[in-house]
């Protein structure tokens, strides 16, 4: 469906035009969705469990029954799902946002999917005149609390310029990497090497562990030197004190490993290396640590570490 004015059009449009739509009130949803609203009003936010309401229930967002209702009162509609089945779930599923999806209406995807999928999806929702930007989010729980995530964008460089204002409530820095997918290839690229990152740190404490060395004294020394990483100083916490509460689940994690296997096959690129980090996090999940933060890859090594030879 073509613009039906220059008002409908979001390469014209200044933030005042839109009216702004929010989908997913997980663990960073719910701390995206407040950030958004101190400066500019998020007029409605939907999420599949009605429970997740009561994190935004003292601001004066409505609550939509269905994606549906959203794409027919907003024309700026952020999500923050799962995975690409729960993206697709809510766009083309029973009342998705494709229902009343209108032209020059502007989908941020802020979800971390498959590179594939989001292509798939995105051919859809060009037919109907709206734009959807792959614009997933780098940081954790706590950056996304502080207004401080790194987000990197797929899509058309006007729209991003003009809705900076609002995406850096809640972020610090924010890339244009290209075309639509761009973002998606950029943060899947992030988190293969979180992820070996976090496996690496676990391994070090863990084999400290097998020496007879606490983890705080292993970490320490970790990290001040060539062997510290980021991810060891966001997680030692939660290491030496055995609290692991997921932040970044360990699940989201192997989700991320594997969509990010499916692009470097794209690439014609095999790493064994991340092979083998993809079938730690499964077993470690098998094991149940699904749920667990994505740290408890050190937990799971102690165990491993436990079992006699
Ligand atoms: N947590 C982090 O530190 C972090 C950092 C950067 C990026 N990310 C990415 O950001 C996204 C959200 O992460 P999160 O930690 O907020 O996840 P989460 O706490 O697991 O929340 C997931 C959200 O997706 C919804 N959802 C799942 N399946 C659905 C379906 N089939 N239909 C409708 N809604 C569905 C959930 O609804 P219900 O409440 O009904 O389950 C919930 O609102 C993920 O792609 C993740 O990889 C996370």
């Amino acid at each position: 469906m073509p613009y039906q004015s220059d008002k409908d059009n979001p390469i014209k449009m200044v933030i005042k035009d839109y009216k702004i739509g929010f989908i997913g009130l997980g663990r960073m949803g719910r701390e995206i969705l407040p950030k958004i609203n101190d400066r500019y009003r998020v007029h409605f936010v939907y999420n599949r469990s009605p429970e997740k309401y009561r994190y935004i229930d003292k601001l004066d967002t409505e609550t939509a029954e269905s994606p549906e209702e959203i794409s027919k009162n907003c024309n700026l509609i952020f999500l923050s799902l799962t995975d690409t089945e729960a993206v697709k779930s809510v766009i083309f599923g029973k009342s998705g946002l494709i229902s009343n999806l209108r032209g020059g209406t502007v989908i941020i995807d802020m979800s971390t999917i498959s590179h594939k999928g989001s292509t798939e999806i995105n051919e859809e929702i060009v037919k109907s005149g709206a734009h959807y930007m792959d614009c997933p989010v780098i940081g954790s729980v706590a950056a996304a609390r502080n207004s401080s995530l790194t987000m990197v964008c797929g899509g058309d460089k006007s729209i991003l310029e003009g809705l900076k204002p609002v995406f850096s409530t809640f972020c610090s820095k924010i890339f244009l990497m290209g075309p639509h997918g761009n973002g998606l290839k950029m943060k899947l690229i992030n988190n293969i090497v979180m992820g070996l990152n976090m496996i690496s740190a676990a391994i070090g404490v863990s084999l400290g562990g097998s020496a007879g060395f606490s983890p705080e004294t292993v970490s320490e020394i970790l990290l001040s030197g060539g062997a510290s990483s980021k991810i060891l100083d966001l997680k030692r916490d939660k290491i030496v004190r055995g609290d692991f509460s997921p932040e970044f689940s360990l699940e989201h994690q192997l989700k991320d490993i594997r969509y990010g296997i499916e692009l470097m096959n794209n690439f014609a690129l095999e790493l064994k290396l991340v092979e083998d980090a993809e079938n730690l996090f499964a077993s470690a999940c098998t094991e149940g640590f699904c749920s667990l933060d994505e740290s408890a890859i050190y937990q799971y090594l102690r165990r491993l570490a436990s079992v006699e030879r």
